[in-house]
């Protein structure tokens, strides 16, 4: 679960709402001096989470506008300082350890409240000619910014993942001092995995050439690469796609544009059969609640998660086996499933395994799906079936069914 959270919940236009309406700090202001989730609840956040079948978090501990939901040292610019006068991220961390749930830390790059991040293009104040003329440093914001890296690494126990984001034109690589930071990193947390986002993009990274692994996966965003993530040689790579449930990452209220829980299921399958992982958002409220709307759908698919989990968790390609009409593959281990997701006309024909089906089972249930081949197959079509008597699927989010092959 991708969680994006701060001070921007209150105007609730979503989490780039400063740089969209050239929000000055100044204006920005009376959201700090209200920040007050009297309804912050991290327990119930895992809940969700783990309800949906989820085993990592991700906060914002900090977004583009600046503004910590941590107690840093380094600025005033933060939660404590706020009526909340709470650290919420540690009260996140420990609810989501006790929850059993892998903890990760989102860490903004980009910083529009700091007084020596640069007022370029991408900045709220970008049409503001005197702030764009003021001498800023940019090696001050990132002395800051390691600062707070090395706090949230320092004071919070074992984190289990770090999430930068992110970089652009020359706010890339060793602008941000990344092999030094990489190092501390490492060094602080030897066991976390850290993403890509210190660069922008592969060829980035690739320019930087030191031998150093900068980042241990791929962060695709609001997309799902058709072939998955590879290197240059074709190998696949480790990857996570990040997808929002509406149309926004932190809470927007009139955005209603949510996916249907079967599209959220097709599309967790679709990540795990092309080798790679699914961050899914929300973007709690003012008051601290994930919307009901998000809720819902978690719900919804946790249901289905709870029947169908095996054929997901530590799953990954079906290599042998090319993408079905009717859905796709997915495999764990000696594990074999099918996901129907379109109900073909007839028996579903399963290619690729010439001969070797040897029994069907719906993994939801156990029951059994006839293999024969059916009559009325062509000649020389010499494949396996399952044969399905209704109409419609079982599971209209996706029937899972185990293949047994010999
Ligand atoms: C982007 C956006 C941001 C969001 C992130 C999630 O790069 O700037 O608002 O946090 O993607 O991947």
């Amino acid at each position: 679960m991708f969680i994006h959270w701060g001070l921007y919940a209150i105007p609730a236009r979503g989490e780039w709402v400063r740089n969209k309406e050239e929000i000055s700090v100044e204006a920005y202001q009376p959201y700090f001096d209200e920040f007050n989730p009297t309804r912050y609840d991290p327990k119930k956040w895992a809940r969700i989470a783990v309800d949906a079948g989820m085993k990592y978090v991700v906060l914002t501990t900090k977004h583009h506008d600046g503004f910590c939901l941590f107690d840093s040292k380094l600025t005033d610019y933060k939660s404590t300082n706020t009526p909340a006068q709470r650290d919420l991220v540690a009260e996140y961390v420990e609810a989501m350890r006790e929850a059993g749930l892998k903890v990760g830390f989102y860490y903004s790059l980009l910083d529009w409240h700091h007084p020596h991040y640069p007022v370029d293009g991408r900045h709220p104040m970008r049409n503001n000619e005197a702030m764009k003329s003021e001498q800023r440093d940019t090696g001050k914001y990132v002395d800051y910014l390691h600062g707070q890296v090395r706090e949230l690494l320092s004071n919070y126990g074992e984190i289990d993942v770090l999430w930068f984001d992110f970089s652009y034109d020359n706010m890339s690589g060793q602008t941000w001092r990344a092999k030094e930071l990489v190092e501390m990193v490492r060094k602080l947390q030897p066991g976390i995995i850290m993403n890509n986002r210190l660069f922008s993009g592969h060829a980035a990274a690739a320019a930087e050439g030191s031998g150093m692994q900068y980042g241990d996966l791929e962060t695709p965003e609001q997309i799902i690469p058709s072939a998955g993530v590879t290197d240059k040689a074709g190998n696949p790579k480790v990857w996570e796609a990040c997808i929002t449930l509406n149309n926004n990452w932190g809470y927007a209220r009139d955005d209603h544009n949510y996916k249907s829980p079967a599209q959220v299921v097709r599309m967790l399958v679709e990540c795990v059969s092309k080798g790679g992982n699914l961050l899914l958002n929300v973007g709690p409220d003012a008051k601290g609640e994930i919307p009901a709307e998000s809720v819902a759908i978690l719900e919804r698919v946790g249901q289905w998660m709870r029947i169908n989990g095996q054929s997901i968790y530590g799953a990954g390609r079906a290599a042998e086996l090319v993408k079905p009409d009717w859905g796709r593959y997915t495999r764990a281990g000696d594990h074999l499933f099918a996901h129907l997701m379109d109900r073909p006309v007839g028996p579903v024909a399963i290619d690729g395994l010439p001969g070797k089906l040897k029994k069907a089972r719906v993994l939801a249930d156990g029951s059994e799906v006839k293999t024969s081949r059916p009559w009325n197959a062509a000649p020389d079509q010499a494949n396996d079936f399952l044969t399905l008597r209704d109409a419609r699927l079982p599971d209209e989010l996706d029937t899972v069914v185990e293949l047994f092959v010999r």
